[in-house]
């Protein structure tokens, strides 16, 4: 028998829980992390009508979280109920559930919180004389009484979890932590231009957004001045279906490579949706970037009887009633805005790409559609007819490499003196050199903008162009970078970049590393640097959205993958900075770039390991024409 199971007679197993321990089961809905707490109370500042509201955190929350607003504040017997579970002055009959109009009305936030931290409550009405004040510990009050204070209400929560060890383990690191609690007030400054928002961590302010003339200011305080050009108004009012849509998109060249500048407001409360995220993505269709994401502030506001927002306990998710409408007129409202620009022909986004094709930066990867035939402008081929007389010629060895390391298929013998290859003496300068591990080759050309074409004993060449450049500039960027000396261009107008306040906490946080990889940022203040110096193996390629990616990097890195982080950074400049297919590029540059690829450790494969280069054989090639040797 299970010794576990009472047995005794007459006693009764099931007995309601303490009202501490039911804050503290509720508290593990409503509070999952510092970010949670700065949310909840946020939200109550703004239902208290605050125009001031500022968030000090200590150690990403964890030690502190101190909310200090203007708004209406509380009388003395609002103050000590508030932290009672279930008080609330927001909604009183079940029929306001069903249209409500606060952010709050669950009444639990604050008692929830109470119970899982040290909580001072300090608050003061507008005209009144004096403030009142609440000590807590783990939702006991301690102490209250009458306290000075300004107008409104000052909420300090330490030591979050302090006696839920078990709840506390489950916390991120520090700086995960700290990214979601500057995401969420960044959600909230977006939503009111007309409040003004303070973050300040251990001491730093992370974001000031302060009050703007209007949504478009405000917008730009925050993500940067560089998204002024980028920004289109979406607008959208269906009266007959209760729905309208505002806010901010970005056009899809200033799409970023991940979703966090997306926030979807539905009657002013900040959502995760799917719906809402899907008609956004669906409207931009074809006109992102695989592994882009549009840049978009939208809110959409309905008739709170046709949404549900009681359906968990963090209210970030709602239910849509008429789902079908809202993500119709979603797509609608964005589809028209982009359509309006000229980003998108007119009747049907995405079969074609008229006008946007000339703005945009061809894919890496090339498409089948582009290897239309092409006058060469270069060809060795014109030359050889040309140019060449018979006596130019010279009868070159034909030693085939023997190399083990080739990847490619080496399965020629050289059978007979017609398999001699002719080379003309004027294209001599385009052969390279035997060396231990290209195999021998005279260059004939590039084709379609993409490959180039040689001839090599036994058969021919064709080698992937970008992959060619990717392979030189990553061995040589991570020579310089492993010998701590990345060759760095200075630009001539230091170039000003604003980041994100999560993007800042990285680039403060790792200033040695970017340093290390060529980038030389100096911190204006703010979220404002300026960049002295880009690696000079970037060349043209821009340099803060690169900076965007690596940031990213080191952001969802770990500190000990630091190495691998690094890799994967260079690997990438590598492949940004290379050649696109598509560029010309003349024999002697071709030369060149071969003759670089000859001395770069393993020139068989690209950093992500794609092949470098491919041998057709001349056996091969009788074969297609059906020869007989
Ligand atoms: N910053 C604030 N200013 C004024 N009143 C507040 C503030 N924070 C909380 N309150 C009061 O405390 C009550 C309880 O807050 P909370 O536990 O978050 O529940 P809810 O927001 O769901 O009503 C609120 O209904 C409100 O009356
Ligand atoms: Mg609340």
């Amino acid at each position: 028998m299970d010794e576990n199971i009472s047995t005794k007679e007459n006693s009764t197993t099931i007995h309601i829980l303490p009202e501490e321990l039911i804050n503290k089961i509720a508290a593990g809905e409503v509070v999952e992390r510092p970010a949670s707490v700065i949310k909840e109370l946020i939200e109550n500042s703004l239902d208290a009508k605050a125009k001031n509201i500022t968030v000090e955190i200590k150690d990403s929350g964890k030690e502190l979280i101190k909310i200090k607003d203007d708004g209406l504040g509380m009388t003395q017997e609002d103050a000590k109920l508030s932290l009672q579970r279930h008080a609330t002055s927001k909604i009183k009959t079940d029929e306001d559930l069903f249209n409500i109009a606060t952010l709050g009305f669950r009444g639990e936030a604050l008692a929830s919180i109470a119970a899982v931290s040290k909580l001072t409550l300090t608050t003061k009405q507008q005209n009144k004389l004096e403030g009142y004040k609440i000590e807590s510990i783990g939702g006991q009050i301690i102490s209250k009484g009458i306290a000075a204070a300004t107008p409104g209400t000052n909420i300090e929560v330490k030591e979050l979890f302090w006696n839920t060890p078990a709840r506390k383990k489950f916390l991120k690191t520090d700086s995960v932590e700290l990214r979601h609690c500057i995401d969420i007030v960044t959600r909230y400054a977006l939503l009111h231009h007309n409040i003004s928002f303070k973050l300040i961590h251990d001491g730093r302010m992370l974001l000031h957004a302060p009050t703007t003339l209007d949504q478009k200011q405000n917008l730009l305080s925050i993500y940067g001045k560089g998204l002024e050009k980028e920004l289109l108004w979406v607008e959208l009012i269906d009266e007959e279906a209760g729905i309208e849509i505002t806010g901010f998109i970005a056009k899809p060249l200033a799409a970023k490579t991940d979703k966090s500048y997306q926030s979807y407001f539905v009657n002013n409360r900040y959502i995760k949706n799917q719906t809402l995220q899907r008609a956004v993505y669906d409207a931009y269709h074809s006109l992102l970037f695989v592994g882009r994401h549009p840049v978009a502030v939208l809110k959409l506001n309905v008739n709170p009887k046709t949404i549900d927002v009681n359906v968990h306990p963090q209210k970030t998710e709602i239910k849509i009633e008429q789902r079908d409408l809202v993500y119709s007129a979603m797509l609608k409202a964005v589809k028209d805005t982009l359509e309006k620009n000229s980003l998108v022909p007119k009747d049907n986004i995405g079969s074609t790409q008229i006008e946007l094709e000339a703005k945009v930066p061809k894919p890496i990867v090339p498409e089948t559609s582009k290897y239309q035939f092409e006058k060469a402008e270069q060809t060795v081929f014109e030359e050889l007819n040309t140019k060449i007389e018979e006596n130019d010629f010279v009868v070159a060895e034909t030693n085939v490499s023997t190399e083990e390391t080739l990847t490619i298929k080496e399965t020629i013998e050289d059978r007979s003196e017609e398999r001699r290859t002719f080379i003309p003496q004027t294209e001599k300068a385009a052969i390279i050199e035997a060396n231990i591990k290209l195999p021998e080759m005279r260059i004939l050309g590039q084709i379609h903008k993409t490959f180039f074409i040689a001839e090599t004993p036994g058969g021919i060449l064709l080698i992937d162009q970008h992959v060619v450049q990717e392979r030189v500039l990553y061995e040589r960027y991570m020579q310089e970078y492993l010998n701590k000396h990345i060759d760095v261009q200075h630009l001539l107008k230091p170039e000003l970049i604003s980041f994100t306040a999560t993007q800042t906490v990285t680039v403060l946080k790792h200033p040695d590393t970017l340093k290390n990889l060529g980038f030389d940022l100096q911190h204006f203040g703010g979220n404002d640097f300026s960049l002295a110096t880009v690696p000079t193996l970037m060349g043209r390629v821009q340099a803060q959205d690169l900076l965007e990616i690596i940031i990213k990097e080191l952001s969802e890195g770990k500190i000990h993958e630091l190495e691998r982080i690094q890799e994967e950074i260079i690997t990438m400049m590598a492949c940004r900075a290379s050649v696109k297919a598509g560029d010309t590029m003349t024999i002697p540059q071709i030369t060149k770039l071969l003759k670089e690829l000859s001395e770069c450790r393993l020139p068989y494969t690209c950093p992500h390991g794609r092949a470098i280069l491919i041998k057709i054989t001349a056996e091969d090639l009788e074969k297609k024409f059906l020869r007989h040797g």
